[in-house]
C-alpha cells in the first residue's frame, strides 16, 4: 500500500488519548485532508487502509468480493467467544452455513415471526409509566434481546436463563473491547487468566443453549420459531448441522441481532423527539392504523413513513459503523494496488454523511428516502452492508423496528431531555445517553 495518503505512526500516537475515546473525529479531518482513500500507519509492520469511496466500498462488498474476507478482528477475536457461525466464519464454511440460516429469514417465515415479535415488543413496552423519563438504551436494549429470544424460542419460562445469557454476552463484549483497544494489555489479560474467565463465561453459556435445544428436541413441540427452522435446516447431502454448530449460529443471531437493532432504536427515537415537526408527520401517518390487526404482513406497508425515519436513523447513525475485510488477494483500484493480506475499514459512517452525496447531511430529513421519489441512495448507503455477506436479519430488523416506532408514537409523544446526543463507537455505535420524556396523547 505503498502509494496511499498516509497517516503516520507519530499522528497516530499524537492523538492516541482522543482516538480511544473516539477515533471518529480523528478519522473525519483524515478523510478530509487526504481524500476518499488513505491508510493508516500502525507500527513498523502494519497499516490500515481506511476508505469511504462508494466506487471502493462496491468493489469489496459486492464487485470483487471473493478477493476480500472478513478480517481478524470478528473471525478470530470474536469468535473466540462466540464460535463459527455466520458472522464470524468464511469461506466455504460460511456459504454452506448461509444457504442453511437465509430461508429462516424470509419473508413468508417472518410472516410468522412478526405476531412473536409483535408480542414480545408490547410486553417490552408496558415497562414505560406515562410521563416518565426514561433512558433509551437500556430499554431498546432489553426488547431488542427479548424479540431475538422470543423468536427464536417462543418461551416465556426461561427468563433467568436469558437474562444469564445477556449478561455473559455484554461482559464478553466489554473484555473483547478492552483487548481490541489496549492491544499492548494483551499479555497480561492472558496471564492474569482474565481471557480465561471471560472464555468460561462463553462455556456457561453454550451449556445454557445446550439445555434448551435439548428440551425442545425431548418436547417433540413443533414451534414454528427460529430455533425449529435450524433444526429442520439441512445440508445438501441431508444431514442436519451438529449440535455445536447450532449453537454457534443461535450465539450469532443473539450477537448481532439485538444491539445494533437496540442502537439504531434509540437513535431514531432521539431523533424524532429533537425533530416535533418529523415526529407530528410520523404521528399522523399511523394515527388511524390498526396495529390490532390479524395480519401484520398487510399492515407494514401503511408504516411507510416511519420506515423513512428508521433509514434517515441509521444514515445519520449507522450501528456498524465501519465494516472491515481482509484482502486474500491482490487487487486494484483506479490507479492503486491493494496488496494480499491487506486490513481495510470500509467507513460507512463517513460515507452516509459526505456532503458529494446528500443534500443538508447533518439534517434529520426521512423524506429523502421516500420511495416515491425515485434517488440512486442505495450507492452511497450501506447499513446492513451489501453483497452475498449482507445483513441476514435486515428484513427481521427493519420490521421490528418499524413496529416499535410505531407502537411507541401511537400512545406517546417524544420529548427530548437529553438535548445533544453524544455518540460511543464501540463495536457498534452506541448513544452514550437518550433521555426521553413519554407524555400520553
Ligand atoms: C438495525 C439492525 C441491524 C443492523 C444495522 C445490522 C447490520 C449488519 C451488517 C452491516 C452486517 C454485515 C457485516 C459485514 O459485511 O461485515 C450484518 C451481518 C449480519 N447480521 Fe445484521 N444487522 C442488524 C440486525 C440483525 C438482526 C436482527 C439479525 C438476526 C436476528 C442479524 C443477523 C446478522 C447476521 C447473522 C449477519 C452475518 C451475515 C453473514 O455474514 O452471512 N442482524 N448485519
Amino acid at each position: 500500500m505503498k502509494n496511499f495518503p498516509t497517516v503516520s505512526t507519530y499522528q497516530v500516537l499524537k492523538n492516541r488519548k482522543s482516538i480511544l475515546k473516539n477515533p471518529l473525529p480523528f478519522h473525519h479531518r483524515n478523510f478530509e485532508r487526504l481524500g476518499d482513500t488513505f491508510k493508516v500507519n500502525i507500527g513498523p509492520s502494519g497499516a490500515i487502509l481506511f476508505t469511504r469511496s462508494p466506487e471502493y466500498i462496491r468493489q469489496v462488498l459486492q464487485k470483487q468480493h471473493k478477493k476480500y474476507h472478513k478480517s481478524t478482528l470478528q473471525t478470530r477475536d470474536l469468535a473466540k467467544y462466540i464460535g463459527k457461525g455466520l458472522l464470524t466464519s468464511n469461506g466455504e464454511h460460511w456459504r454452506t452455513h448461509r444457504r442453511m440460516v437465509q430461508p429462516a429469514f424470509h419473508k413468508k417465515k417472518l410472516e410468522v415471526l412478526l405476531h412473536i415479535m409483535h408480542a414480545a415488543i408490547r410486553k417490552e413496552l408496558e415497562r414505560i409509566q406515562p410521563s416518565e423519563s426514561k433512558d433509551m438504551l437500556p430499554l431498546m436494549g432489553d426488547l431488542a434481546f427479548q424479540v431475538v429470544a422470543q423468536s427464536l424460542f417462543s418461551r416465556d419460562d426461561i427468563q433467568s436463563e436469558m437474562e444469564a445469557l445477556k449478561q455473559i454476552a455484554e461482559t464478553n463484549q466489554n473484555m473483547l473491547i478492552r483487548e481490541m483497544r489496549q492491544p499492548f494489555m494483551n499479555w497480561w489479560f492472558k496471564l492474569s487468566g482474565e481471557i480465561k474467565r471471560h472464555l468460561s463465561y462463553s462455556k456457561q453459556a453454550r451449556e445454557l443453549l445446550d439445555t434448551i435445544i435439548q428440551e425442545r428436541i425431548v418436547s417433540a413441540s413443533e414451534k414454528d420459531d427460529l430455533l425449529d427452522m435450524l433444526l429442520k435446516a439441512r445440508y445438501e447431502d441431508g444431514t442436519s448441522m451438529s449440535r455445536q454448530q447450532l449453537i454457534d449460529e443461535l450465539l450469532i443471531l443473539f450477537t448481532a441481532g439485538h444491539e445494533t437493532t437496540a442502537n439504531a432504536l434509540s437513535f431514531t427515537l432521539f431523533l424524532l423527539a429533537k425533530n416535533q415537526k418529523q415526529q407530528q408527520k410520523a404521528f399522523n401517518s399511523i394515527a388511524r392504523v390498526d396495529l390490532n390487526g390479524s395480519n401484520l404482513m398487510e399492515t407494514l406497508p401503511q408504516l411507510s413513513y416511519i420506515k423513512q425515519c428508521i433509514e434517515e436513523g441509521m444514515r445519520l447513525y449507522p450501528p456498524a459503523y465501519y465494516i472491515d475485510r481482509m484482502s486474500i488477494k491482490e487487487d486494484k483500484f483506479g490507479d492503486y494496488t491493494i496488496p494480499k493480506d491487506s486490513m481495510i475499514l470500509l467507513a460507512i459512517y463517513e460515507l452516509h454523511r459526505d456532503a458529494t452525496f446528500w443534500e443538508a447531511p447533518e439534517e434529520f430529513q426521512p423524506e429523502r428516502f421516500d420511495p416515491s421519489v425515485k434517488k440512486d441512495f442505495q450507492e452511497y448507503y450501506y447499513p446492513f452492508g451489501a453483497g452475498p455477506r449482507m445483513c441476514v436479519g435486515n428484513n427481521f430488523a427493519m420490521y421490528e423496528m418499524i413496529l416499535v416506532v410505531a407502537e411507541i408514537l401511537k400512545k406517546y409523544e417524544l420529548n427530548a431531555v437529553t438535548k445533544e446526543v453524544e455518540i460511543n463507537p464501540l463495536i457498534t455505535l452506541k448513544p452514550k445517553e437518550v433521555i426521553l420524556k413519554f407524555a400520553p396523547r
